[in-house]
């Protein structure tokens, strides 16, 4: 597997005002976009042909990973050689494509079109606004699944059973096949008391490309948008090539940066383990959470 998509076409509407202008996968984690962390996690993976699906506000995005090279000739000319490749990093990352979705139809309609680029040989989606521990290697586990099955895999994660409304949520058979899940279903957004259980599909995926004929046919589902859920849901079912759903636990930590209170922890926790900004941080919190004497 070498392709990857990544989505960051969505509106961003849990949090505007920020990402009027601005794609909200570009805010800052500490020093550097959301979205370089999920690039640089898919090219630990090895995915170094990289497809972002991006729409109004495309610039930042594009900017962010081509040169610079005003602000790099200031900086070689004043000698600053830590800030001048962390300026350049960005830009040799990976073999970087970009596609507009125009409209925001939803993340299966994203995903589609990607299909031309992707041909027919199974690929890695990220959603770029989804951060996940980088020591984990879980689409290396996902690549391993989908290479043994031949269906297509998704990320879990067992969550508060109140949480699982937030989430896309599997219906799985007892037992594993080859290490995974093997999905008999997939609800997008279930009522809690409904959710046929706490496992939360998250924002990795490695996907058969039979999957881009089963969106074509997929209509708008819930909130009027083409859903990769569905598609999913309707791969989990069908017989014959490329059909099958599989899930592999994710058990690392996960930060969703397009919500607000997900977006503070994972800056927090970041910048809590770096030597830069650890100790400073940590100083300042045991101040502000001493009890008032
Ligand atoms: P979200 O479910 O977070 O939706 O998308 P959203 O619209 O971006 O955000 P809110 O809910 O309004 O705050 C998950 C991922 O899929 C991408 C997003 O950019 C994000 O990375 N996406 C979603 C698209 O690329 N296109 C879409 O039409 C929808």
């Amino acid at each position: 597997m070498r392709k990857a998509v990544i989505p960051a076409a969505g509106l961003g509407t849990r949090f505007l005002p920020a990402t009027k202008a601005m794609p909200k996968e570009m805010l800052p984690v500490v020093d550097k976009p959301a979205i370089q962390y999920v690039v640089e996690e898919a090219v630990r993976a090895g995915l170094t042909d990289i497809v972002m699906i991006t729409g109004r506000n495309k610039r930042a995005l594009e900017d962010h990973f081509d040169r610079e090279p005003f602000l790099e000739q200031t900086l070689a000319a004043n000698g600053d050689h830590v800030k001048l490749a962390s300026v350049r990093e960005s830009s040799t990352l990976a073999d970087l494509h970009y596609l507009r979705q125009g409209d925001p139809k939803g993340l299966g309609h994203a995903v589609l079109r990607a299909k031309a680029h992707v041909g027919n040989e199974p690929f890695a989606v990220l959603l770029g606004d989804d951060l996940i521990d980088e020591q984990d290697g879980i689409l290396t586990e996902m690549a391993r699944v989908q290479d043994l099955t031949g269906g297509s895999v998704v990320a879990l994660m067992e969550v508060e059973p109140d949480q699982i409304g937030a989430y896309g949520c599997a219906d799985v058979h007892p037992g594993s096949v080859d290490g995974a899940l093997s999905i008999r279903g997939l609800v997008e957004k279930p009522e809690p008391a409904q959710a046929p259980s706490n496992l939360a599909v998250i924002g990795r995926y490695v996907l058969h490309p039979r999957v881009f004929d089963v969106l074509e046919q997929t209509p708008p589902g819930r909130g009027g948008e083409i859903q990769l859920t569905d598609a999913l849901q309707s791969l989990a079912v069908s017989e014959g090539e490329g059909s099958g759903v599989y899930g592999v636990i994710f058990r690392g930590r996960r930060f969703d940066t397009g919500d607000k209170l997900s977006y503070i922890k994972a800056v927090m926790t970041l910048a809590l383990e770096r030597e830069d900004t650890g100790p400073g941080l940590r100083h300042w919190l045991d101040e502000v959470m001493a009890p008032v004497a």
